[in-house]
């Protein structure tokens, strides 16, 4: 009988993408998939280190999968992702039932090092992705895709940055992008075989390219000196067959005007922009080191709304920033409510060792003071969500179905081009992927309710507005 493997996944976008390559190459090297953690012969944690709670649920987990081990000896435990990269020795101290601890650039090897680990404990880490070499790039391997519609690319892995508050320039490394032929092959690739949307994955996407610019100069080959995401927007945007293009997540001090204008021309970028605010103080932004101020945070989001019709707007925010007073927090709540977001990710500022600002530990906020702000803050932003969903009644709009409602099974749920989320019933059944017209009738702070007006054929503006434009 073929043994089975089951991974469960701590993190982002970017780790849940892993887990998909882990998963392929392991139903490669003959595995099935289990149902549940406990009846695996193999599990793969695939780890997170963004903020504390992400470390808790690991060695929380070990513990819990040290009694399973000792049940069932032949089970093996593997502990990948951002926490092995940059944990391994504290892994193997806390635990030493696991076999096998590999970092984010070793996915590639993982039936390899699993399969090698029947032998005695296996560790691999290596320290940074390499451009041109489809293996050990993430997501140049075939991937485990839920939904057999929709794929994410990862442009570009690491991170040049230095957030004060942030790990993962230490865990992901420097930025290193892959070559724009191989994704624009690869999304050519994924359209043929059905997918219609793609998600653009990497740390901070507009400076996608930057890093093969420096390389070109460097070899003495001519360098286009515009910035190569806004190309990559619109070469991903020619692949006949993809009808949506997300990215996630761009960096408002690399907002250019040229991305903007690619997000405004090309009809398969959807109208979302996910633009991290982290502050709305300028001092706070400062010792950040996020290289922006509010005013221009501001200005940014106002040319992006100018320029794309309809945008919808997210962002992230964190709580409690050492040294962040309450005035300074004020702040962030005008700047909230001035940015209007659609929907937030709200963070409790986390110290992360090894970073700048866990080293600031006399000025970390009072820990009440930081729930209350959080609660304020969450406040502010439900209602401009609520506000922007409500807006949305009476009209009608262009979903992709993703598959029944979690919370109400009589329920499909679809996606809009703006990441809204919409419930609706469905006298049919209808395949994940399908797209449809669907009447909005309601709205809460998180989602919309609706009524299925039509099926549609993929999307009307491929008759509005020709390709063959760039
Ligand atoms: N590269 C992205 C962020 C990736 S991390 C960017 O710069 O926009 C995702 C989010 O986690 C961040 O935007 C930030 O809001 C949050 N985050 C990162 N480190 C954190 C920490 N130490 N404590 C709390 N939140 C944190
Ligand atoms: Fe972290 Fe900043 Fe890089 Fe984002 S841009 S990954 S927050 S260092
Ligand atoms: Fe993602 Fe967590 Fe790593 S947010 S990049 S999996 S530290």
């Amino acid at each position: 009988m073929s043994r089975s493997y089951f991974i469960r996944t701590y993190g982002c976008q970017m780790n849940e993408h892993d887990t998909g390559r882990i998963a392929r190459l392991l139903e490669a090297d003959g595995m099935t998939s289990a149902d549940a953690m406990e009846s695996a012969d193999v599990i793969v944690l695939n780890t997170c280190c963004i903020r504390e709670n992400a470390d808790n649920k690991l060695y929380g987990q070990l513990g819990h999968l040290k009694r399973l081990k000792q049940a069932r000896p032949d089970v093996q435990i593997a502990v990948a992702g951002c926490l092995a990269q940059k944990d391994r020795e504290m892994i193997q101290e806390r635990a030493d039932h696991v076999d096998v601890v590999f970092g984010t650039h070793n996915v590639h090897r993982a039936a390899e090092l699993i399969g090698a680990a029947a032998d005695g404990p296996v560790i691999e880490i290596l320290e940074a992705a390499v451009e041109d070499d489809r293996d050990s790039f993430p997501s140049a391997l075939p991937v485990r895709r839920d939904a057999p519609y929709a794929a994410w690319m990862t442009i570009q892995a690491g991170c040049d940055n230095s957030c004060a508050f942030c790990i993962v320039p230490a865990v992901r490394g420097a930025e290193v992008s892959r070559p724009m032929e191989l994704l624009v092959a690869e999304a050519a690739e994924l359209a043929a075989g059905g997918v219609t949307e793609i998600t653009l994955l990497g740390q901070n996407v507009n400076s996608y390219g930057r890093d093969l610019q420096r390389n070109r100069r460097r070899a003495g080959q001519p360098v286009p000196l515009r910035p190569l995401f806004a190309d990559l927007l619109r070469s991903i945007g020619g692949v006949d067959g993809i009808e949506r293009i997300r990215f996630t997540s761009p960096h408002p001090k690399d907002l250019r005007s040229e991305t903007i204008d690619s997000m405004a021309e090309v009809p398969a970028v959807c109208e979302h922009l996910h633009l991290p605010l982290q502050s709305g103080s300028s001092r706070v932004l400062a010792a950040m080191h996020r290289g922006y101020t509010a005013e221009r945070y501001l200005e940014r989001l106002r040319a992006a709304r100018a320029a794309v019709d309809d945008l919808a707007v997210s962002t992230d925010i964190i709580v409690g920033f050492p040294g962040e007073t309450e005035d300074d927090f004020r702040q962030t709540l005008l700047v909230a409510a001035e940015a209007e977001f659609d929907s937030a990710f709200t963070f409790v500022y986390s110290p992360r060792p090894g970073t700048e600002a866990a080293a600031m530990a006399d000025e970390f906020c009072d820990p009440d003071e930081v729930r209350e702000r959080f609660e304020r803050l969450r406040e502010v932003v439900e209602r401009s969500s609520r506000r922007g969903n409500q807006a949305r009644v009476g009209g009608c709009e262009e979903v992709v179905v993703e598959g029944p409602s979690k919370r109400d099974p009589g329920l499909l749920t679809g996606r809009t081009r703006q990441n809204r989320l919409v419930h609706f019933p469905a006298a049919q059944a209808l395949k994940p992927g399908t797209f449809a017209a669907v009447e909005v009738v309601a709205a809460g702070a998180h989602h919309l309710r609706g009524e299925l007006a039509e099926v549609t054929a993929p999307p009307r503006w491929r008759t509005r507005i020709p390709v063959a434009a760039f």
